[in-house]
Protein backbone atom coordinates (compact mmCIF):
# COMPACT_ATOMS: atom_id res chain seq x y z
CA UNK A 1 0.00 0.00 0.00
CA UNK A 2 1.42 3.41 -1.10
CA UNK A 3 -1.07 6.65 -0.43
CA UNK A 4 2.41 8.97 -1.33
CA UNK A 5 0.78 10.12 -4.72
CA UNK A 6 -2.03 11.56 -2.83
CA UNK A 7 0.08 14.34 -1.26
CA UNK A 8 1.19 16.99 -3.46
CA UNK A 9 4.29 17.85 -1.27
CA UNK A 10 6.58 14.87 -2.27
CA UNK A 11 6.07 16.69 -5.28
CA UNK A 12 7.84 19.40 -3.83
CA UNK A 13 10.19 17.23 -1.32
CA UNK A 14 10.65 13.60 -3.29
CA UNK A 15 13.27 12.73 -1.03
CA UNK A 16 11.25 13.93 1.97
CA UNK A 17 10.73 11.68 5.25
CA UNK A 18 8.01 13.34 7.19
CA UNK A 19 7.86 11.64 10.40
CA UNK A 20 5.74 14.32 12.13
CA UNK A 21 2.25 13.42 11.94
CA UNK A 22 1.44 13.51 15.16
CA UNK A 23 2.26 17.53 15.15
CA UNK A 24 0.10 17.74 11.99
CA UNK A 25 -0.71 15.82 8.66
CA UNK A 26 0.22 16.38 5.23
CA UNK A 27 -2.50 17.11 2.97
CA UNK A 28 -3.58 14.92 0.38
CA UNK A 29 -4.81 17.06 -3.33
CA UNK A 30 -8.65 16.17 -2.68
CA UNK A 31 -8.36 18.28 0.40
CA UNK A 32 -6.49 21.44 -0.72
CA UNK A 33 -8.68 21.02 -4.48
CA UNK A 34 -12.00 21.19 -2.39
CA UNK A 35 -10.92 24.02 -0.75
CA UNK A 36 -9.50 26.31 -3.50
CA UNK A 37 -12.17 25.11 -5.33
CA UNK A 38 -14.59 26.76 -2.66
CA UNK A 39 -12.93 30.09 -2.71
CA UNK A 40 -12.62 30.24 -6.06
CA UNK A 41 -16.34 29.68 -7.11
CA UNK A 42 -18.59 29.16 -3.97
CA UNK A 43 -17.44 31.55 -1.59
CA UNK A 44 -19.50 33.95 0.26
CA UNK A 45 -20.38 34.05 4.20
CA UNK A 46 -22.44 31.83 5.44
CA UNK A 47 -26.30 31.67 7.27
CA UNK A 48 -26.38 35.57 6.63
CA UNK A 49 -27.12 36.54 3.11
CA UNK A 50 -30.52 36.09 1.20
CA UNK A 51 -28.17 35.80 -2.37
CA UNK A 52 -28.08 32.47 -4.30
CA UNK A 53 -23.88 32.10 -3.75
CA UNK A 54 -24.09 32.79 0.03
CA UNK A 55 -27.62 30.12 0.49
CA UNK A 56 -25.60 27.81 -1.59
CA UNK A 57 -22.23 28.32 1.17
CA UNK A 58 -24.41 27.61 3.61
CA UNK A 59 -25.84 24.50 2.20
CA UNK A 60 -22.43 23.35 1.66
CA UNK A 61 -20.85 24.14 5.49
CA UNK A 62 -23.64 22.42 6.90
CA UNK A 63 -23.55 19.68 4.40
CA UNK A 64 -19.55 19.39 6.07
CA UNK A 65 -20.86 19.45 9.65
CA UNK A 66 -23.16 16.41 8.15
CA UNK A 67 -20.24 14.53 6.79
CA UNK A 68 -18.28 14.92 9.96
CA UNK A 69 -20.52 14.17 12.44
CA UNK A 70 -21.40 11.00 11.05
CA UNK A 71 -17.70 10.21 10.53
CA UNK A 72 -17.72 10.03 14.18
CA UNK A 73 -21.03 8.75 14.72
CA UNK A 74 -22.54 11.58 16.04
CA UNK A 75 -25.57 13.31 14.50
CA UNK A 76 -24.91 17.13 12.92
CA UNK A 77 -27.17 19.18 16.00
CA UNK A 78 -24.55 17.13 18.28
CA UNK A 79 -21.85 18.59 16.48
CA UNK A 80 -20.00 22.17 16.54
CA UNK A 81 -16.79 23.31 14.96
CA UNK A 82 -14.63 25.11 16.86
CA UNK A 83 -10.83 25.82 15.92
CA UNK A 84 -9.66 22.86 17.12
CA UNK A 85 -9.28 20.99 20.26
CA UNK A 86 -7.75 23.10 22.57
CA UNK A 87 -10.66 25.54 22.03
CA UNK A 88 -12.94 22.79 22.45
CA UNK A 89 -11.39 21.72 25.57
CA UNK A 90 -11.94 24.91 26.80
CA UNK A 91 -15.07 25.52 25.68
CA UNK A 92 -16.42 22.57 27.75
CA UNK A 93 -14.25 23.64 31.19
CA UNK A 94 -15.58 27.20 31.21
CA UNK A 95 -19.56 26.07 29.55
CA UNK A 96 -19.81 23.19 31.02
CA UNK A 97 -17.67 22.46 34.13
CA UNK A 98 -17.28 25.84 35.86
CA UNK A 99 -21.00 26.44 37.18
CA UNK A 100 -21.61 22.92 38.44
CA UNK A 101 -17.35 23.06 40.50
CA UNK A 102 -17.06 24.40 43.87
CA UNK A 103 -14.34 24.03 46.60
CA UNK A 104 -12.37 20.93 47.14
CA UNK A 105 -14.57 18.88 44.03
CA UNK A 106 -12.27 16.61 42.19
CA UNK A 107 -10.91 16.83 37.88
CA UNK A 108 -9.45 13.36 36.95
CA UNK A 109 -6.56 13.71 34.22
CA UNK A 110 -3.74 10.95 33.66
CA UNK A 111 -0.56 10.88 33.67
CA UNK A 112 -0.39 11.10 29.37
CA UNK A 113 -2.53 14.40 28.99
CA UNK A 114 -1.10 17.08 26.50
CA UNK A 115 -1.06 20.26 28.34
CA UNK A 116 -4.50 21.26 26.31
CA UNK A 117 -6.30 18.94 28.36
CA UNK A 118 -4.55 19.84 31.75
CA UNK A 119 -3.89 23.74 31.64
CA UNK A 120 -8.38 24.26 30.88
CA UNK A 121 -8.83 21.84 33.80
CA UNK A 122 -6.21 23.39 35.93
CA UNK A 123 -7.53 26.67 35.23
CA UNK A 124 -10.42 26.19 36.94
CA UNK A 125 -9.31 24.92 39.78
CA UNK A 126 -7.56 28.05 40.38
CA UNK A 127 -11.26 29.83 39.54
CA UNK A 128 -12.82 27.63 42.28
CA UNK A 129 -10.66 25.53 44.59
CA UNK A 130 -11.04 22.46 42.89
CA UNK A 131 -8.05 20.10 42.49
CA UNK A 132 -6.91 17.71 39.46
CA UNK A 133 -6.83 14.57 40.47
CA UNK A 134 -3.99 12.58 38.38
CA UNK A 135 -4.34 8.92 37.05
CA UNK A 136 -0.95 7.40 36.67
CA UNK A 137 0.29 5.10 33.65
CA UNK A 138 3.14 2.05 34.52
CA UNK A 139 6.26 2.30 33.34
CA UNK A 140 4.84 0.73 29.50
CA UNK A 141 2.95 3.78 28.89
CA UNK A 142 -0.57 2.16 30.00
CA UNK A 143 -2.99 3.64 31.97
CA UNK A 144 -3.66 2.37 35.57
CA UNK A 145 -7.39 1.56 35.62
CA UNK A 146 -7.52 0.00 38.84
CA UNK A 147 -6.17 3.69 40.58
CA UNK A 148 -9.08 5.31 37.44
CA UNK A 149 -11.95 3.06 39.23
CA UNK A 150 -10.82 3.73 42.92
CA UNK A 151 -10.09 7.56 42.15
CA UNK A 152 -14.06 7.13 40.51
CA UNK A 153 -15.38 6.55 43.85
CA UNK A 154 -14.80 9.95 45.59
CA UNK A 155 -18.34 11.49 45.60
CA UNK A 156 -16.14 14.51 44.62
CA UNK A 157 -15.35 13.43 41.27
CA UNK A 158 -17.15 16.44 38.85
CA UNK A 159 -15.86 15.59 35.84
CA UNK A 160 -13.43 12.97 33.97
CA UNK A 161 -10.89 14.36 31.46
CA UNK A 162 -8.55 11.58 29.50
CA UNK A 163 -7.05 11.37 26.77
CA UNK A 164 -7.86 8.57 23.89
CA UNK A 165 -4.50 8.11 22.17
CA UNK A 166 -1.17 9.51 24.01
CA UNK A 167 0.88 11.76 21.59
CA UNK A 168 4.42 10.76 22.79
CA UNK A 169 3.03 7.24 23.51
CA UNK A 170 0.87 6.01 21.30
CA UNK A 171 -0.79 4.61 23.72
CA UNK A 172 -4.38 3.75 22.90
CA UNK A 173 -6.32 3.65 25.93
CA UNK A 174 -9.24 1.58 27.01
CA UNK A 175 -11.53 4.85 26.68
CA UNK A 176 -14.89 2.17 26.17
CA UNK A 177 -14.05 1.11 29.64
CA UNK A 178 -13.32 4.28 31.40
CA UNK A 179 -16.60 6.09 29.84
CA UNK A 180 -18.52 2.75 31.25
CA UNK A 181 -16.56 3.13 34.26
CA UNK A 182 -17.55 6.98 34.13
CA UNK A 183 -20.74 7.07 33.37
CA UNK A 184 -21.84 3.93 35.97
CA UNK A 185 -20.32 7.02 38.70
CA UNK A 186 -22.81 9.65 36.96
CA UNK A 187 -19.58 11.81 36.07
CA UNK A 188 -19.30 13.14 32.66
CA UNK A 189 -16.48 12.55 30.90
CA UNK A 190 -14.37 14.30 28.20
CA UNK A 191 -12.22 12.40 25.84
CA UNK A 192 -9.81 14.21 24.12
CA UNK A 193 -9.73 11.77 20.43
CA UNK A 194 -7.07 14.70 18.54
CA UNK A 195 -4.58 11.41 18.25
CA UNK A 196 -7.31 9.06 17.68
CA UNK A 197 -9.73 10.35 14.69
CA UNK A 198 -7.04 9.56 11.75
CA UNK A 199 -6.21 6.08 12.75
CA UNK A 200 -8.98 4.11 14.07
CA UNK A 201 -12.71 4.21 13.99
CA UNK A 202 -14.50 6.65 16.46
CA UNK A 203 -18.28 6.06 17.30
CA UNK A 204 -19.12 8.79 19.77
CA UNK A 205 -22.57 7.32 20.28
CA UNK A 206 -21.83 3.57 20.47
CA UNK A 207 -18.96 5.17 23.12
CA UNK A 208 -21.80 6.87 25.08
CA UNK A 209 -19.42 9.83 26.17
CA UNK A 210 -20.23 12.88 27.04
CA UNK A 211 -17.74 15.18 24.89
CA UNK A 212 -15.39 14.24 22.28
CA UNK A 213 -13.24 16.46 20.75
CA UNK A 214 -10.23 15.90 17.94
CA UNK A 215 -8.80 18.73 15.60
CA UNK A 216 -8.50 18.49 11.37
CA UNK A 217 -5.18 19.02 11.13
CA UNK A 218 -4.11 15.70 12.47
CA UNK A 219 -6.80 14.09 10.22
CA UNK A 220 -4.69 15.16 6.60
CA UNK A 221 -7.46 18.37 7.37
CA UNK A 222 -7.14 22.05 7.74
CA UNK A 223 -6.05 23.73 10.02
CA UNK A 224 -8.12 25.81 12.24
CA UNK A 225 -10.34 23.51 12.63
CA UNK A 226 -12.05 21.10 15.06
CA UNK A 227 -14.76 19.18 15.83
CA UNK A 228 -16.46 18.99 19.47
CA UNK A 229 -19.19 16.40 20.14
CA UNK A 230 -21.58 17.16 22.72
CA UNK A 231 -24.33 14.82 24.11
CA UNK A 232 -27.74 16.13 23.28
CA UNK A 233 -28.78 16.22 26.84
CA UNK A 234 -25.99 18.67 27.82
CA UNK A 235 -26.16 21.50 25.19
CA UNK A 236 -29.42 23.00 27.10
CA UNK A 237 -27.71 23.15 30.59
CA UNK A 238 -24.16 24.95 29.20
CA UNK A 239 -23.55 28.45 29.64
CA UNK A 240 -22.79 30.61 26.41
CA UNK A 241 -18.74 31.12 25.84
CA UNK A 242 -17.48 33.45 23.32
CA UNK A 243 -20.60 35.42 22.64
CA UNK A 244 -21.33 37.63 19.59
CA UNK A 245 -22.69 37.33 15.78
CA UNK A 246 -24.29 34.12 14.56
CA UNK A 247 -25.10 33.00 17.83
CA UNK A 248 -27.66 35.22 18.82
CA UNK A 249 -31.98 35.10 18.27
CA UNK A 250 -32.31 38.10 19.45
CA UNK A 251 -30.36 41.72 20.95
CA UNK A 252 -31.02 44.51 22.68
CA UNK A 253 -29.26 46.40 25.02
CA UNK A 254 -31.14 45.31 27.99
CA UNK A 255 -31.64 41.65 26.81
CA UNK A 256 -30.17 38.70 24.49
CA UNK A 257 -31.62 35.75 23.53
CA UNK A 258 -29.33 32.77 22.38
CA UNK A 259 -29.71 30.22 19.97
CA UNK A 260 -29.70 26.55 20.90
CA UNK A 261 -27.69 23.26 19.37
CA UNK A 262 -24.09 23.80 17.81
CA UNK A 263 -24.82 27.42 16.66
CA UNK A 264 -24.53 28.36 19.83
CA UNK A 265 -21.24 27.57 20.46
CA UNK A 266 -20.26 28.58 17.06
CA UNK A 267 -19.87 32.44 17.31
CA UNK A 268 -18.56 35.04 14.56
CA UNK A 269 -17.91 33.95 11.16
CA UNK A 270 -16.64 30.17 11.62
CA UNK A 271 -13.83 28.84 9.54
CA UNK A 272 -15.88 28.26 6.07
CA UNK A 273 -13.55 26.50 4.21
CA UNK A 274 -12.10 24.91 7.21
CA UNK A 275 -14.92 22.72 7.45
CA UNK A 276 -15.20 22.75 3.87
CA UNK A 277 -11.71 20.63 4.36
CA UNK A 278 -12.34 18.96 7.04
CA UNK A 279 -15.32 17.42 5.43
CA UNK A 280 -13.26 16.36 2.33
CA UNK A 281 -10.63 14.99 4.74
CA UNK A 282 -13.35 13.02 6.05
CA UNK A 283 -14.46 11.21 3.38
CA UNK A 284 -10.46 10.73 1.79
CA UNK A 285 -10.00 8.34 5.14
CA UNK A 286 -13.59 6.40 4.80
CA UNK A 287 -12.21 6.02 0.84
CA UNK A 288 -9.55 4.39 1.71
CA UNK A 289 -11.06 2.32 5.00
CA UNK A 290 -10.01 1.59 8.68
CA UNK A 291 -9.02 -1.99 7.88
CA UNK A 292 -6.66 -0.44 5.00
CA UNK A 293 -5.51 2.46 7.33
CA UNK A 294 -4.83 -0.02 10.44
CA UNK A 295 -3.31 -2.35 8.39
CA UNK A 296 -0.42 0.18 6.75
CA UNK A 297 0.31 2.01 9.94
CA UNK A 298 0.54 -1.29 12.02
CA UNK A 299 2.82 -2.76 9.16
CA UNK A 300 5.03 0.67 8.95
CA UNK A 301 5.02 0.33 12.87
CA UNK A 302 6.17 -3.42 13.24
CA UNK A 303 8.89 -2.45 10.22
CA UNK A 304 9.88 0.65 12.62
CA UNK A 305 10.37 -0.83 16.27
CA UNK A 306 12.30 -3.44 14.49
CA UNK A 307 14.80 -1.25 12.81
CA UNK A 308 15.02 0.70 15.90
CA UNK A 309 15.62 -2.76 17.70
CA UNK A 310 18.86 -2.88 16.09
CA UNK A 311 20.08 0.26 17.74
CA UNK A 312 21.62 -0.68 21.31
CA UNK A 313 21.89 2.80 22.07
CA UNK A 314 18.47 3.98 21.67
CA UNK A 315 15.85 3.02 24.01
CA UNK A 316 11.96 3.21 22.87
CA UNK A 317 9.84 5.03 25.83
CA UNK A 318 6.21 3.72 25.63
CA UNK A 319 5.90 0.23 25.13
CA UNK A 320 1.99 -0.41 25.29
CA UNK A 321 0.23 -3.09 24.32
CA UNK A 322 -2.11 -1.26 22.01
CA UNK A 323 -0.24 1.89 20.21
CA UNK A 324 -1.02 3.60 17.58
CA UNK A 325 2.16 4.51 14.54
CA UNK A 326 4.14 7.23 17.40
CA UNK A 327 7.36 5.84 18.81
CA UNK A 328 9.45 8.04 21.43
CA UNK A 329 12.76 7.37 22.07
CA UNK A 330 16.30 8.64 23.46
CA UNK A 331 19.37 7.78 22.68
CA UNK A 332 22.50 7.77 24.99
CA UNK A 333 24.80 10.77 24.96
CA UNK A 334 22.79 12.71 22.38
CA UNK A 335 19.96 16.03 23.02
CA UNK A 336 16.59 15.34 21.14
CA UNK A 337 17.22 18.52 19.64
CA UNK A 338 20.81 17.57 17.93
CA UNK A 339 18.83 14.56 16.76
CA UNK A 340 15.81 16.25 15.43
CA UNK A 341 18.71 19.00 13.69
CA UNK A 342 20.34 16.17 12.02
CA UNK A 343 17.62 14.18 10.69
CA UNK A 344 16.68 17.35 9.49
CA UNK A 345 19.85 17.65 6.93
CA UNK A 346 18.76 14.19 6.16
CA UNK A 347 15.14 15.64 5.11
CA UNK A 348 13.95 13.95 8.11
CA UNK A 349 11.12 15.46 10.04
CA UNK A 350 10.33 14.50 13.33
CA UNK A 351 9.67 16.11 16.63
CA UNK A 352 11.91 16.60 19.22
CA UNK A 353 11.21 18.31 23.03
CA UNK A 354 8.72 17.96 25.51
CA UNK A 355 5.56 17.61 23.19
CA UNK A 356 3.16 19.17 25.20
CA UNK A 357 3.05 16.92 28.32
CA UNK A 358 6.09 17.83 30.75
CA UNK A 359 4.19 15.49 32.94
CA UNK A 360 4.43 12.40 31.01
CA UNK A 361 8.01 13.09 29.84
CA UNK A 362 9.50 14.17 33.56
CA UNK A 363 7.46 11.13 34.59
CA UNK A 364 9.54 8.84 32.24
CA UNK A 365 12.50 10.52 33.79
CA UNK A 366 13.71 12.89 30.38
CA UNK A 367 13.75 16.57 29.89
CA UNK A 368 13.01 16.00 26.16
CA UNK A 369 12.05 12.80 23.46
CA UNK A 370 12.55 12.36 20.30
CA UNK A 371 9.53 11.20 18.34
CA UNK A 372 8.89 9.54 15.42
CA UNK A 373 5.02 9.39 13.91
CA UNK A 374 3.71 7.90 11.05
CA UNK A 375 0.47 8.41 8.90
CA UNK A 376 -0.77 7.59 5.41
CA UNK A 377 1.66 9.67 3.65
CA UNK A 378 4.65 7.29 4.98
CA UNK A 379 6.25 4.30 2.73
CA UNK A 380 9.14 1.54 4.16
CA UNK A 381 11.59 3.88 2.56
CA UNK A 382 10.88 6.70 5.01
CA UNK A 383 11.72 4.49 7.92
CA UNK A 384 15.26 3.38 5.93
CA UNK A 385 15.98 6.89 5.08
CA UNK A 386 15.50 7.26 9.18
CA UNK A 387 17.82 4.78 10.31
CA UNK A 388 20.83 5.67 7.96
CA UNK A 389 20.22 9.56 9.37
CA UNK A 390 20.48 7.88 13.17
CA UNK A 391 23.45 6.30 12.19
CA UNK A 392 24.86 9.08 11.15
CA UNK A 393 24.00 10.66 14.64
CA UNK A 394 25.81 7.99 16.33
CA UNK A 395 28.89 8.45 14.43
CA UNK A 396 28.70 12.27 14.56
CA UNK A 397 28.68 11.35 18.49
CA UNK A 398 30.55 8.63 19.15
N1 LIG B 1 -0.08 18.10 19.85
C1 LIG B 1 0.86 18.15 18.78
C2 LIG B 1 1.97 17.16 18.95
O1 LIG B 1 1.83 16.20 19.65
C3 LIG B 1 1.31 19.51 18.44
O2 LIG B 1 3.02 17.36 18.38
Amino acid sequence: MNFQNDFPVYKTYPNLAYLDSAASSQKPSCVIDAMTQMYQSQYANVHRGLYQLSEQATIAYEAARQTVAKFLGALEDQLVFTPGTTASINLVAQAFLLPRLKAGDEILVSRMEHHANIVPWYRLCEQTGAKLIVIECDELGQLDLQAYAKALESHRVKMVALVHVSNVLGTINPIASCISLAKARGVPILVDGAQATAHMPVNVAQLGVDFYVTSAHKMYGPTGIGALYIAKDHFEDMMVYQTGGNMILEVDFDKVTYMSGPPKFEAGTPHIVGAIGFAKACDYLSSIGWNQIMAHEQALLAYLNHALASFSDIKVVGKAASKIGVVSFVMDRVHPHDIASILDHHQVCIRAGHHCAMPLVRYFGYPALSRISLGLNNVQKDIDQLITALDQVRKIFA
